[in-house]
């Protein structure tokens, strides 16, 4: 298999010290609360939460769509925030936006748990794929419909130590 670079490093180092700052500014003296998703975001959690300016508190959440007959892309929670969020400023933090069914799905269910406030920061934007609306305030990357690997993005669990985003080349 081969893998076609489309963002290096320091493209992707460049991005996440933009949206970083972006982020301090809105944020101010506030703590917020990254909720990351599991597994894909957490590379880009860790780096984005290492250039922001203000205190970072991290909760990790793994969600999973059951593939149904038909694809209405049902999602499960696999492994749930430890901490209560009630009051907290929450930043939910995940690799890509792509359909949009995960973060809408996800943006509800943390809803429901009563945050002071609830914004969502995405690395990648696959915005020509949206099937539900969802708004996200930060986001680094808007690409076309390919699908891509490294720095956390995964086929089948590998690839999400690459350095830089690829695609895939058959
Ligand atoms: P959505 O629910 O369709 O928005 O799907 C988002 C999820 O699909 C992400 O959290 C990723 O795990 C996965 N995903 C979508 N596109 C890609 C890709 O190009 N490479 C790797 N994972 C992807
Ligand atoms: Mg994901």
């Amino acid at each position: 298999m081969k893998i076609k670079k489309l963002i290096t490093k320091k493209e992707i180092e460049k991005k996440i010290k933009n949206l970083a700052k972006q982020i301090s500014n809105d944020y101010k003296e506030k703590d917020i609360e990254i909720i990351c998703v599991l597994k894909g975001a957490a590379i880009f959690a860790v780096e984005l939460s290492m250039q922001i300016k203000t205190n970072v508190r991290f909760e990790f959440i793994e969600i999973s769509s059951y593939e149904g007959t038909e694809s209405t892309g049902k999602i499960k929670v696999n492994k749930d925030i430890t901490s209560s969020i009630e009051g907290k400023d929450v930043l939910i933090v995940e690799d890509i936006i792509d359909t949009g069914r995960t973060l809408s799905y996800l943006k509800e269910y943390i809803l429901s748990k009563n945050p002071a406030s609830l914004k969502i920061c995405t690395l990648v934007d696959k915005r020509e794929r949206r099937l539900v609306d969802v708004e996200v305030d930060y986001n680094g990357f808007v690409i076309e419909d390919k699908f891509i690997v490294g720095h956390g993005f995964d086929l089948d669990g590998n690839y999400r130590n690459l350095p830089y985003i690829g695609t895939i080349e058959k």
